[in-house]
């Protein structure tokens, strides 16, 4: 079997790992893919959000099964695009990844079909978005509708702020096109977690439950990030609390999206607050997480490629996931300055000597090739993931690793996963 990963971050590189310990498997593509997936297959400059090129390289290789990393391709209609050519192709439709592309439509979908999230306004006209906080007390979360790269939510203490939040966004355009609609919603306490399951639009067969941790520095200060690292599984997630979550968040949002007329297919990831034994929805992504996706690989035992062809053809309801016992974390590495500005084209050093520790991968994310040395080139550069009996021997196996990597700037959280450990607040 033929088989084509789009994306090039730490995700795909995870995904194409996985992948190609798959037997079935004969030729494994990634396009664009990093230096860390050209370790498992052969990268093809095509861009993720190239959705004809993409489509003609299919045709012309005979791929047989397509899995999209990333949502931007999905919500350009790249799954449409190979459907019509009879390219299977693992990633919902352009009307279901509307489900992550706008933030109205999900709000409106929970609300119409009972799925517990914050309470919610929308607006598409700032001056009513002011009067509505004027009359309500701070703290409020603003959000832009689209999509802006985890970037668009505004989380503001105070009146001024929410002001200041929706004039960036409405008035200022602050990520374009995205925030010409908002939705200002509820701020709620809690502990976040990522719940994944896979569909094929029937089925609902949930992943290991993860937890990342979005802010850029230690004790969770500091700006939102992409995800500066992950552990499963996830404690906060109790097996109750899991079976809870597909029966009234999971199973609903299938359904829903099915009498919406925009049938779903692929990961549906959820991401949570959970307070008090009580879990709401922040918002769906139509996607695998990054890094969620890194430790949860590392923990499947399952072949990925029978686990995904399965989806695509709507045979889900034969399959159960097998998971390791033992516990993964990943750590990610990034360049100094992330998540603002940053410089790149840093050489990475000890990339061998990690590779070496037993349980151990390095997952590339924002990583290149110059002169045969593999160079920073993003903000999150690698996912140090690694396995551990409990939480402890993972984290102390990832920050090994971590401590063999080096480069001028590097930097990383040195708390990850250390809330999963017993009796830790
Ligand atoms: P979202 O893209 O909607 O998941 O928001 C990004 C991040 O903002 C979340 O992971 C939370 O950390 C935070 N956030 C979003 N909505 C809320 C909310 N209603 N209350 C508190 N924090 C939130
Ligand atoms: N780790 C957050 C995300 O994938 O959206």
């Amino acid at each position: 079997m033929k088989v084509l990963v789009i994306g090039s971050g730490g995700r795909e590189h995870a995904i194409a790992w996985k992948l190609s310990r798959s037997k079935q498997i004969t030729k494994l593509y990634i396009a664009p893919g990093n230096p860390g997936t050209g370790q498992h297959g052969e990268n093809v400059a095509i861009a993720a959000e190239d959705v004809e090129g993409l489509k003609e390289f299919a045709k012309k290789e005979r791929i047989d099964l397509t899995v999209v990393g990333p949502e931007l391709p999905l919500t350009l209609g790249v799954t449409d695009a190979f459907e019509k050519e009879g390219l299977k192709i693992f990633g919902p439709t352009k009307a279901a990844s509307i489900l992550e592309a706008s933030k109205v439509f999900s709000k409106e979908l929970m609300v119409k079909y009972g799925i517990p999230t914050a309470f919610y306004k929308k607006f598409d006209d700032p001056k009513l978005a002011k009067a509505y906080v004027e009359s309500h007390k701070p703290p409020f979360v603003v959000k832009a509708d689209g999509l802006a790269a985890g970037k668009g939510v505004i989380i503001c203490g105070s009146m001024e702020e929410t002001f200041r939040a929706i004039d960036s966004i409405m008035v200022e355009s602050a990520f374009g096109a995205a925030g010409k609609r908002i939705v200002v919603e509820e701020f709620l306490r809690g502990e976040e977690a990522s719940f994944l399951a896979i569909t094929d639009g029937n089925t609902v067969l949930p992943l290991a439950p993860a937890q990342d941790h979005k802010a850029i520095y230690d004790n969770d200060k500091g700006p939102n990030t992409g995800g500066m690292g992950a552990y499963s599984p996830a404690p906060l997630v109790t097996p109750e609390m899991e079976k809870e979550l597909i029966s009234t968040v999971m199973v609903p949002a299938v359904k829903a999206m099915e009498a919406e007329g925009r049938p779903y297919k692929g990961v549906l990831y959820a991401g949570l607050m959970i307070s008090e034994g009580q879990a709401k929805v922040l918002e769906f992504n139509c996607r695998f997480g990054d890094p969620e996706t890194q430790p949860i690989m590392m923990r499947l035992e399952d072949d990925l490629f029978d686990v995904l062809m399965a989806t695509v053809e709507g045979r889900l309801d034969g399959i159960r996931l097998k998971w390791s016992d033992r516990w993964s974390v990943c750590v990610v590495m990034a360049s100094k300055g992330y998540p603002e500005s940053y410089e790149k084209g840093k050489a990475i050093e000890g990339l061998g000597e990690a590779a070496k520790l037993r349980d151990v991968m390095v997952f590339h994310a924002g990583t290149a090739l110059k002169d045969g040395h593999v160079v920073t080139s993003g903000g999150r550069v690698l996912g140090v993931t690694a396995l551990g009996e409990d939480i402890k021997g993972a984290i102390e196996r990832a920050y090994e690793a971590v401590g063999k990597i080096s480069w001028d700037g590097a930097y990383f959280r040195r708390d990850i996963g250390r809330r999963a450990i017993p009796g830790t607040v």
